[in-house]
């Protein structure tokens, strides 16, 4: 198996590349793409840790032999938010970037599963599905919005309310990955409940997290370490799958539903990618009423993404 890293040498993709280099299975191969010509240190940095991963770095000029043979395709290149900033401020520069990409992936590894990060995510995954679809090598299943940091902050965040330990708590979370668009079910925790003060503050607290490390950042940029966690989290389930186990991530495909084109869904991860998309399950009023409000922006995040490839 082959994965790649696209943007390998930033805040997210160094965190996320070492998570690779010691926890992807013997006799994977790690390849590590940037423009920033700090990255071929970076593989020979990682290359001294002692595991089966064969690491190896590629700078700007080698992203077809980067990709070339990928299986999975991980995408956090891009600018990070500072103070002030909303996800889709980052569309200007982060959408380009993801645009020349794909086209890479399209033109060098038409079959990998490829995994957006790069914000805003809501948009950057429909640019991506159509930039695919312009060189006719689409395959719904096998595109995905990395919003596994959602859950996990979520499952954190409730965890530490309740006195829990995190590992043993699970929260859905569905919609995309900025501001109300991301919709923690938290009528949905098996074995905890809420007082709806608590549901309002912690879809709150869950909506604006990616803020709360923006600001403490303070101009430093965004999550890196826990979004390197969530993506190598995301990505190890997806190696699971493809190596035939029965995984489900919540995560944001294309779906065939009356909510949005893409819409993060608990899926059933396979050889192929998507196996299925599960259904979220039954919404309390006060989660029906958040999606119901915020179905219209997600959808116009999409549709930006979608008018950027088609002009
Ligand atoms: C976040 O949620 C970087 O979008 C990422 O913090």
């Amino acid at each position: 198996m082959k994965v790649v890293v696209l943007g390998a040498a930033g805040g997210i993709g160094q965190a996320l590349s070492l998570l690779l280099k010691t926890q992807l299975p013997a006799g994977t191969e790690l390849s590590l793409y940037d423009v920033a010509p700090v990255v071929p240190g970076v593989a020979v940095d990682l290359s001294h840790i002692p595991t089966d991963v064969k690491v190896k770095g590629f700078g700007k000029d080698d992203l077809a032999t980067a990709l070339t043979g990928a299986d999975i395709v991980l995408i956090p290149a891009g600018v990070p938010r500072k103070p002030g900033m909303d996800r889709s401020d980052l569309f200007n520069i982060n959408a380009g970037i993801v645009k020349n990409l794909v086209d890479a992936i399209a033109d060098n590894c038409p079959d990998a599963c490829t995994c957006i990060i790069t914000n805003p995510v809501n948009t950057t995954v429909a640019i991506a599905a159509e930039a695919l679809k312009a060189k006719g090598v689409y395959n719904k299943n096998k595109l995905f919005g990395v919003t596994t940091l959602d859950v996990i902050r979520s499952e954190t965040f409730v965890a530490e309310l309740h006195g829990l330990n995190a590992a043993n708590v699970h929260v859905p979370v569905i919609g995309g990955h900025s501001g109300t668009t991301i919709l923690p079910l938290l009528s949905q925790v098996e074995g905890v409940s809420f007082t709806d003060e608590q549901v309002a503050s912690l879809t709150t607290r869950i909506q604006n997290a990616g803020t709360e490390v923006v600001e403490a950042k303070a101009g430093g940029g965004s999550a890196t370490l826990s979004m390197g966690h969530a993506a190598a989290r995301f990505c190890l389930s997806l190696v699971s799958a493809m190596k035939g186990d029965n995984v489900v991530e919540y995560t944001y495909v294309q779906v065939d539903s009356d909510d949005a084109a893409f819409f993060a869904h608990p899926v059933r991860l396979g050889v192929n990618g998507v196996e299925e998309i599960l259904p979220y399950g039954e919404l309390s009023a006060f989660e029906q009423k958040a999606k119901e409000d915020m179905l219209e922006g997600l959808r116009g995040d999409i549709k930006i993404g979608v008018e950027f490839v088609n002009g």
